[in-house]
């Protein structure tokens, strides 16, 4: 007898499941897109944080000290901005084997061709340079994160835009599972994608992306974030604070619709950068000091829980251990309904 994991089907809350890889610390960009949505959620939802170090080596298998070392400073991050341990399990997905094996089942029901169109991997693939010179596990990964997504029983999946092939992908694969087994095994799930859309990166290119050398990071400095808003790209044509300006396209109001919770006072600001007469200095002004009192607190209490690694590990370690039990349960479920030998 397989036993499904303790969930009492009256009280099927979702589940939620989201992640990032482990490459660096997560910036604004992040906040925006899913880390603000992740804090509010885990009052009310079962939620598991996934610190992919496992996907994250999938295009730097040249450091994986990296990868390592990022585990850590993601786990701070999510932290300081709010998420509860109480509330949310962070684990480490290299830890959590279900997910390896899940993956090597899923890959069957995938073709080459599907992961070669998956719009995402094709861009990064591309930003990459990697051309002919695929790693193997990079073109496969949103297999993988199907199995992360699947293994927590997870229906909601909070993440940036970029993301929603995965989560179509993940449902392909769930369908042809269930179809396989004629039952219903694994839930589909959905994306939580913010409704602003992505922040755009301090140079004005579409996405902030710490590769890209154009984010500002969670734990930044005051100078830094100093520095990152006086670079902004505003408006080519305001030359002069009496010329008129143009507010759509322009970075420095694309952070300003993103973070300045005073709508009215910054659709008044608009209405007068349009009209001319008000200078980038004043409207970077305004943003860097929302900008400051936002990343503040986050920073001290980053800066405080990083001097004690053993608690944050704990953390970890309890959050893992949680997760590897839940995963395993699916796992098994999988391998039943696959009808895979077992003694
Ligand atoms: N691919 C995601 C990113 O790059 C990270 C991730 C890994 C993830 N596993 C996941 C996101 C599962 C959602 C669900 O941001």
């Amino acid at each position: 007898m397989l036993t499904g994991h303790p969930q009492n089907p009256a009280d099927r809350r979702p589940i939620i499941l989201t992640g990032d890889r482990t490459t660096g610390p997560l910036h604004l960009g992040h906040y925006v897109g899913s880390l603000k949505n992740r804090v509010a959620l885990q009052e009310s939802r079962e939620q598991f944080l996934l610190l992919a170090d496992a996907q994250a080596l999938t295009d730097n298998a040249h450091d994986p000290e990296k990868v390592r070392r990022n585990v850590l400073e993601v786990a701070l991050d999510y932290l300081a901005v709010g998420i509860d341990p109480q509330k949310s399990a962070i684990c480490v997905q290299s830890l959590l084997p279900a997910l390896s094996e899940l993956t090597l089942l899923y890959l069957n029901f995938v073709t080459v061709a599907r992961l070669e169109r998956n719009p995402t991997v094709k861009e990064e693939i591309r930003l990459r340079g990697f051309e002919r010179d695929i790693p193997a596990g990079f073109l496969c990964y949103p297999v993988a994160q199907a199995a992360d997504i699947t293994a927590f029983k997870a229906t909601l999946v909070p993440v940036g835009e970029d993301q929603a092939p995965m989560i179509e992908q993940s449902n392909e694969i769930v369908r042809r599972i269930n179809r396989q087994a004629g039952h219903e095994v694994l839930p589909e799930c959905r994306a939580l994608i913010p409704n602003m859309g992505r922040l755009p990166g301090v140079d004005g290119k579409a996405k902030m992306s710490k590769s890209q050398g154009n984010a500002i990071a969670l734990s930044a400095a005051p100078e830094e974030i100093s520095a990152a808003v006086r670079q902004m790209y505003t408006d080519p044509d305001h030359l002069r604070a009496s010329d008129p300006g143009m507010v759509e396209g322009n970075v420095v109001f694309a952070y300003l619709d993103a973070f300045d919770e005073d709508r009215s006072g910054l659709e008044d600001l608009k209405a007068h950068y349009r009209r001319g007469g008000l200078g980038d200095m004043v409207v970077k002004r305004r943003l860097e000091d929302i900008l400051q009192n936002l990343l503040r607190p986050i920073r001290e209490r980053r800066a405080q829980l990083a001097k004690d690694p053993g608690y944050v590990l704990s953390i970890l370690k309890a959050g893992t251990e949680k997760a590897r039990a839940r995963t395993e349960t699916t796992l098994a479920e999988v391998r039943a309904a696959l009808g895979l030998f077992q003694f």
